[in-house]
């Protein structure tokens, strides 16, 4: 009686990704009404800068056509629906694209297309560049959500570069040609190849040496490159700048064929407003820019929202504060984050971005096996408590990585988040010097464990695929949400 489509298995969200989601929804964490709920760090999400924003609001309250100052233009902006959206939207995400990359390259205003967040952003460039069947690149490890958002709807497919700790996970031109080389012997057409930077979930950023490299092997491949730099305003305060891909396709000794290269952006990291959905596409092919724009009728940003945003980031002074100012919280919470886990002996990728930590657990690992990772997982989010992410969901190739989210929550909850990390080593610590002393056999206090977590994953994928539940910001447990009910 369905579709393919809407009978298939193509969504790809059951895993352990979004099982984690299920398991704080069931218990989540509240400071007065659920002390010993789960806390959520599943969520890349950007909270830390709030209250700058609600200033910048309270004091242009004309930004707004719901305010007594803006509704004068109230009429306007409700019936406008160009889908190359408000001029001066255009101009201020541009301008703020620019300034966000410290001003070391422009963006094009005329290129810069709409679409419901990097969500809709992404599955519009599948949508031209390549047809079913076709592949994409992608190194490992990267953000789950790409299994949907590129190859649901599309019938794209998504070929992984394994790129592996042995060296901090570096893409190497290595690990691409072979996988490039793979493809096509398995009569795969790879159409292009995407890189997500600042990457999630490593919080790394490429170097300009391996941006070359990878503009060169895709000019010789005469493929795409889709560079996501959702997250370039989240490298922290103290780092080195961010490179874009637009910076290096600019520079003087890099041959580049600049209709291969498409940039996906969003406010949902950078800003923290993944509910506004804004999502842009700032190709540099004119063929994409046009049918993406057309395509872009079945994902428009609201013309409320442009308008609200449009006289945000054109505020230089506020724009250039807010970027100061968050990259300065990140750059905090990730350095207290990361020192009170050295205090209980848990190391960590070296980062300098993103709003999350690529935490190493491998020495918890009864042996160094992906089951293995998936009982620690379960014991985590069961004992300890705390949704993270399981290095397997983001097609890590070595277990025993976990993806720790450290800016969607206040101060005191990642307090305790981190004194329960801090009990479970402890505790750890205590059972395997008990049993080394007493019994022969090692067993950390967690492998004993009795593992409940069990989703039937069809109904994970009915939660998934309800209206009311979007995989990037688990509404059901919204503080907003929550207000309602
Ligand atoms: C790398 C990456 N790309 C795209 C997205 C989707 O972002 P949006 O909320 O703008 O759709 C995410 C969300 O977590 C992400 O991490």
């Amino acid at each position: 009686m369905l579709s393919k489509i809407a009978t298939s298995d193509g969504h790809g969200e059951k895993s352990s990704y979004f099982d984690g989601w299920k398991a704080y929804e069931d218990d989540p964490y509240h400071a007065t009404e659920n002390h010993e709920g789960v806390i959520q760090m599943g969520l890349a999400e950007n909270q830390l800068c709030f209250d700058l924003v609600q200033d910048w609001i309270k004091n242009n309250p004309q930004a707004s056509i719901c305010s007594a100052e803006g509704l004068y233009e109230f009429h306007d902006i409700a019936i406008f629906q160009d889908y190359r959206g408000l001029p001066e939207f255009r101009n201020a995400v541009a301008n703020f694209m620019g300034r966000v990359r410290g001003n070391r390259v422009t963006f094009d205003p005329d290129r810069i297309v709409m679409s419901g967040g990097a969500t809709g952003a992404h599955e519009t460039v599948v949508f031209c560049l390549a047809d079913p069947g076709d592949a994409l690149l992608v190194p490992t490890p990267y953000y789950p959500g790409f299994d949907r958002d590129l190859r649901w709807r599309t019938g794209v497919q998504l070929v992984p570069v394994p790129c592996d700790s042995s060296n901090d996970f570096k893409i190497t031109r290595q690990a691409l040609e072979a996988a490039y080389e793979k493809a096509k012997e398995d009569n795969i057409r790879i159409k292009g190849l995407l890189i997500t930077n600042p990457s999630n979930p490593l919080g790394t950023f490429l170097d300009r040496e391996t941006l070359t490299s990878l503009v060169s092997f895709i000019n010789e491949k005469n493929i795409h490159l889709i560079c996501d730099e959702i997250y370039s305003a989240t490298v922290f305060a103290g780092q080195p700048d961010f490179v874009s891909i637009s910076e290096i396709i600019e520079e003087d000794n890099v041959v580049c064929n600049k209709d291969l290269i498409h940039v996906v952006y969003s406010l949902s990291k950078d800003m923290g407003f993944p509910g506004f959905r804004v999502g842009i596409i700032y190709s540099y092919n004119d063929a994409v820019v046009s049918c993406a724009r057309k395509m872009s009728s079945f994902g428009l940003v609201s013309s409320q929202t442009q308008h609200l945003i449009a006289a945000m980031l054109s505020d230089n002074e506020f724009v250039d504060k807010f970027i100061a100012e968050s990259a300065k919280r990140l750059a905090n919470r990730h350095k207290h984050f990361t020192w009170r886990l050295e205090q209980v002996g848990i190391s960590c990728l070296k980062s300098n971005a993103g709003l999350f930590l690529w935490m190493g657990l491998h020495p918890l690992l009864k042996e160094q096996t992906f089951e293995a990772e998936m009982s620690l997982w379960r014991v985590i989010i069961n004992e300890v408590k705390l949704n993270v992410s399981p290095g397997s969901s983001f097609h890590c190739p070595n277990p025993g990585w976990f993806r720790v989210c450290f800016a969607n929550m206040d101060d005191l909850t990642m307090d305790i988040a981190l004194s329960r990390i801090k009990a479970f080593m402890l505790k750890n610590k205590e059972s395997a010097t008990t049993t080394t002393t007493t019994r022969p056999k090692k067993k950390l206090c967690w492998q004993a464990s009795n593992l409940r977590l069990s989703f039937s994953s069809r109904r994970i994928d009915d939660i998934m695929m309800s209206p009311c539940m979007s995989p990037h910001s688990p509404l059901v447990q919204s503080p907003l949400v929550r207000a309602r009910n």
